[in-house]
Parts: structure tokens; C-alpha cells; sequence
């Protein structure tokens, strides 16, 4: 008998003690409230976002999940100890408005909280992992953030851990966004926790600024990237370093925008959008539904890209892609125009972490510029190009 238990016991863990596996095995590509709306949501902007999605094209272009961040519970739970959809703001309950975005192709994303409290004070999730987990997976939720406020002596990658595997007995494939912020450095542990880690504080719209808030702060695109250092080996398909909801189409310029997507593209990050679908420009549509630099980020390699050199000013960043291909970009971070001048001979360009070269030498590679669509000739000959103010020169280089 004892034997039997054990058996139990032990096929019990390994069934239930895991993630979903076969799910974000490339960076999710969605939308979340947080960045424009903060608590400010209800079910009409919800409805008004999925339905944008369609219209707007951003369903073809992949974008798949509405991610609901904080605001959207009543401020207690019921009698049951159950959380309930804020009744004013989504008086038809979150089934409802799942069944809604599930009738248009897209997927539906809840978010909540490891401590007590959410980060805007509704209720957490301690002590209710279980309870809650059953709850989404009767709403047909399919992606939960997962947040860090109130945690107080809270051990991360164990709290992580007990939702991951309240996700996986409550039965319903959930992809795991886990969001504490890199504080406890998620990438040497979560890799089989969740599906993709925050790896920083909060961002904000601005290209490389600070700005403090008391006893935290939140960061500008550029801030965000240089954060962290030496953590590209932990991303790949179905466990993604997350550099936050994207600012595009929030205030920077269209320059500023098309290097902030460039660059989220290049690091294999979530492409979640942050922006109010129902006011957007045109320009800013043009940048989030450009293909060829969704190909990039959606690369089924799922290799992040790493910085190979700053030269005048100009960050120059490289991403190894399928079929010996490789994604690279030119930043121009002066502020006026540069002109581009890159003598491939120059350069030994190369990713140690996944032996790959971009062997000039040998090969004669095929340059396409991505954002413009055009070819741009090919590694024989010096590339030149004038890259305006903050803005981005994003090429794909193919084997001819
Ligand atoms: C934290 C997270 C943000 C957002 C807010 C909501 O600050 O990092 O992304 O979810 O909480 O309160």
C-alpha cells in the first residue's frame, strides 16, 4: 500500500509539478491595458480593443492576446472567498467577455498579484493559488501576469512556483507571464516556472529617461535595455525575458517608436502592445504591423539579440535567425541625423553562446531593409544609409 501511495505520489508531481509546455514557444504578441488605461477599464474598451484588433489587421499580423491588467476585480471577494469581476466596470462577469474575444480568434489574459494585495490594492491572490487557478480556468483565461506587490517576506521562486502548479491542476493550458520586476532574478530560475519573466521595473514613454516615484522608479526604453546585462542565454522558445509593455504610439516620436519596436523585436521579447488601438495612428499601425520585423522577434530559433558595438553614436545591435540568416539594427541615438557608413570587412561579427558567424569572408549575404521593405544590395559593398534622429536602420541579411 505504502508503495502504491508513493507511485501515485511521485507520477502526481511530475504530472502537476510543471508548466504547460508547447505554449508561447515564440514570444506572445498581444495587448494590455496597463500603460494607457491603469485601472481606468471596462468591458465596452475591451470589446472595442478585440474588435480593433480585426479591423485594424493586427489579428493577421499575429497579435493574439488581450491581457486585462490590474483594476479589473471588486475590491473584496465574495462569500466564497471567489474573486468577482468589478461590477460596475464588467457588470456581464469575465466569462462573458472571454466567450467575446474568443468569438473574434484572439485569446484572453487576467492579471494578478503573488501578494495580498494587487499593486493598485484589489485583492491578491496569497493564500487563495488554488482557488483562484480553478476560477480562470473556468473563464477560459488563457494568460495570467503575475505580479509582485505586497509579497512582504514572500520567497519568489516559491511563490512562482505554487501558481505555476495551481495553473497546471487546474487543467487549462494558461500561459504563465511571471512580473517581479527582475528583483530576484528570474532568469536563473524560471525557466521551467513560467513562460516569459519581466525583467525590470516598470517601463514609461520616453527614450532614455528616469523618473522616480518615492520608493520606486520607472524606466525609459533605453534604461530598460541597459539594465540588465548577461541574461540573453536564458530566453528561448516557451521561456522569454519579458522587457515590459511596449510605449509605441504613447508620446515618442515615430523615430523613437520604430527603434523601441526594433529593439523589442531584436531581444526575442513579448510584443505586447500598450497603446489605445482606438485612437492610433497611422504611423504607429505602420510600425506595429511591419511583418518583416515581427518575423524577427517571432524567429523560430528564439535567439535574443545581443549588442555587438556602439559606433558613433549608433547602437548596433544583431539577432542570428533561421537558415543562417541574421537580423541586425542601427540605432541612431545623436540627435541629428548620421550617416551610416559599415564596411562589412571590417567587422567579425559573432554569437559565441550559439556558435554562430556572419562570415563576410566566405559568403556573400543579401541585405534587405525591413521597416522600408527594399533591398539595400548586399555584404560586397560598404552599407550606407542616412538614419535620422533616433530612428533605426533594420536590415535581414540572407545567404544569396
Ligand atoms: C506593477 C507592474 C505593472 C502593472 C502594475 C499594476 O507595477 O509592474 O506592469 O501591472 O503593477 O498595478
Amino acid at each position: 500500500m505504502k508503495k502504491i501511495l508513493f507511485l501515485i505520489y511521485i507520477v502526481g508531481s511530475i504530472c502537476y509539478s510543471q508548466k504547460f509546455k508547447n505554449l508561447a514557444e515564440t514570444p506572445p504578441l498581444g495587448w494590455n491595458s496597463w500603460n494607457t488605461f491603469a485601472t481606468d477599464i471596462d468591458e465596452q474598451l475591451v470589446k472595442d480593443i478585440a474588435d480593433q484588433f480585426v479591423e485594424l489587421g493586427l489579428k493577421d499580423a499575429g497579435y493574439e492576446y488581450i491581457v486585462l491588467d490590474d483594476g479589473w476585480m471588486a475590491k473584496e471577494r465574495d462569500k466564497n472567498g471567489n474573486l468577482m469581476a468589478h461590477p460596475e466596470k464588467f457588470p456581464s462577469g469575465m466569462k462573458a467577455l472571454a466567450d467575446y474575444i474568443h468569438s473574434k480568434g484572439l485569446k484572453f489574459g487576467l492579471y494578478n498579484c503573488a501578494g495580498a494585495t494587487t499593486c493598485a490594492g484589489y485583492p491578491g491572490s496569497r493564500g487563495h493559488e488554488y482557488q483562484d487557478a480553478l476560477l480562470y480556468a473556468s473563464w477560459d483565461v488563457d494568460y495570467l501576469k503575475y505580479d509582485w506587490c505586497d509579497t512582504d517576506k514572500l520567497n519568489a521562486e516559491g511563490a512562482y512556483i505554487t501558481m505555476r502548479d495551481a495553473i497546471k491542476s487546474a487543467g487549462r493550458p494558461i500561459v504563465f507571464s511571471i512580473c517581479e520586476w527582475g528583483d530576484n532574478e528570474p532568469w536563473k530560475w524560471a525557466k521551467d516556472v513560467g513562460h516569459s519573466w519581466r525583467v525590470t521595473g516598470d517601463i514609461v514613454n520616453c527614450w532614455d529617461c528616469e523618473l522616480g516615484h518615492g520608493s520606486w522608479a520607472s524606466f525609459g526604453v533605453w534604461k530598460i535595455i541597459n539594465l540588465r546585462k548577461n541574461i540573453r542565454k536564458a530566453a528561448g522558445p516557451g521561456h522569454w525575458n519579458d522587457f515590459d509593455m511596449m510605449e509605441v504610439g504613447n508620446g515618442m516620436t515615430d523615430a523613437e517608436d520604430r527603434s523601441h519596436f526594433a529593439m523589442w523585436s531584436m531581444l526575442a521579447s513579448p510584443l505586447i502592445l500598450g497603446n489605445d488601438l482606438r485612437t492610433i495612428s497611422k504611423e504607429t499601425l505602420k510600425t506595429i504591423s511591419n511583418k518583416n520585423v515581427i518575423a524577427v522577434n517571432q524567429d523560430p530559433l528564439g535567439i535574443q539579440g545581443f549588442r555587438f558595438l556602439n559606433e558613433n553614436n549608433i547602437e548596433i545591435w544583431v539577432k542570428p535567425l533561421d537558415n543562417e540568416s541574421w537580423a541586425m539594427v542601427f540605432v541612431n541615438m545623436n540627435n541629428e541625423p548620421i550617416n551610416l557608413n559599415f564596411d562589412w570587412n571590417k567587422h567579425m561579427i559573432g554569437d559565441d553562446i550559439n556558435n554562430r558567424i556572419l562570415d563576410v569572408k566566405h559568403n556573400v549575404y543579401k541585405i534587405n531593409d525591413l521597416f522600408n521593405n527594399t533591398s539595400l544590395g548586399n555584404t560586397s559593398k560598404k552599407l550606407k544609409a542616412t538614419i535620422g534622429v533616433h530612428d533605426v536602420l533594420m536590415i535581414k541579411l540572407q545567404k544569396s
